[in-house]
């Protein structure tokens, strides 16, 4: 695929459909929407607001660290603070699908909505893939960016037209867009991380003392796999306990499990054979986190398994 082509021809599709409107994208710093954010800056330039929101459940350090990368790249982002309204919006939540829908609706209907309304911006520029497509019409799934696909108009229900233009492709492709549009490799190259972000890797509850840990969690395996030549690595906090021996005494403890698959486009993976020291080293840096006394690799493909556990 001519790659240069396609940001043409994105980029004049962009320009059409906003007309003299102005338009608004979230960047998560993935870079799905950061090839969303390049298209959008190129084909609209400053009538583009691109903003950050912060959900409480990014990684560490991560809003800061996406608005300073493109603030090289000349592109403002502005942090939007919403942390209390995703926490409570998540309070109480078990269920997979309650807890998605709890973050589709906090986002779209609510802080997103409100930016959106208050920037005067007629179209919202998203980041959808076609494996999100595909696996929220095959029922798999319920991504949080799937609202035509789902039969729900969100020019009646939110307010705005979306416009979605990686649609035709898949991780790959993104990448391969990424780097035609000068993107750096620390985002053209970077493992996937989903849009529900850290709550998609606690099972049970979301909240800010469980998100702490997930967030520890994720930095180390992040740290220790980043030369790992793998598709995704994560770390995925359980709502079971077990029994444990801290300082000389029983402790319930949390369970931690860690995740590393080889993938070409997300529809399949395998688990990765990483080496037992490596895997030794991460379980004594995850078990020696406060409260956490289980460490487990977790070798299940997709299918049976999803790559994420929410
Ligand atoms: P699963 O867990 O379905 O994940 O095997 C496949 C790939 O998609 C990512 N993922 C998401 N990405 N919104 C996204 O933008 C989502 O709701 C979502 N759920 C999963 C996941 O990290 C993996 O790369």
């Amino acid at each position: 695929m001519d790659y240069q082509a396609f940001i043409e021809e994105q980029t004049a599709a962009i320009r059409q459909a906003v007309g003299t409107g102005r338009a608004i994208n979230a960047l998560s710093g993935g870079v799905d929407s950061s090839v969303v954010t390049m298209l959008g800056h190129r084909a609209l330039g400053d009538r583009l607001h691109t903003v950050f929101i912060d959900n409480a459940l990014m990684r560490e350090g991560e809003p800061q660290r996406v608005a300073a990368m493109f603030a090289r790249l000349a592109i403002p982002v502005e942090i939007v603070d919403a942390r209390d309204e995703f926490l409570t919006a998540l309070r109480g939540l078990t269920d997979p699908e309650a807890k998605r829908q709890a973050i589709t609706d906090t986002f779209y209907a609510r802080v997103f909505g409100r930016i959106v309304r208050d920037s005067g911006a007629t179209h919202l520029l998203h980041g959808t893939i076609l494996t999100d497509i595909e696996e929220t019409v095959d029922g798999i799934k319920r991504q949080h960016n799937i609202l035509a696909q789902l039969g729900i108009d969100p020019a009646e229900a939110y307010g705005y037209q979306v416009l979605e233009p990686l649609a035709t492709l898949r991780k790959d492709g993104v990448r391969a867009a990424a780097r035609a549009l000068g993107l750096p490799d620390e985002v053209a190259g970077r493992i996937p991380f989903p849009g529900p972000a850290l709550a998609t890797r606690i099972v049970g509850e979301v909240t800010a003392a469980r998100l702490a840990t997930v967030r520890q969690a994720t930095a180390i395996v992040e740290e220790e796999l980043a030369d790992t030549p793998a598709f995704q690595y994560l770390a995925v906090l359980l709502s079971d306990q077990a029994t444990g021996i801290r300082d000389g005494r029983r402790e319930f403890g949390q369970i931690v499990v860690v995740r590393c698959l080889h993938s070409v486009d997300a529809r399949e993976a395998t688990s990765v054979d990483l080496p037992w020291d490596k895997l030794h080293t991460i379980c004594r840096r995850i078990t020696a986190m406060p409260g956490v006394n289980r460490c487990l690799y977790d070798l299940t493909p997709k299918p049976p398994a999803t790559i994420e556990y929410v």
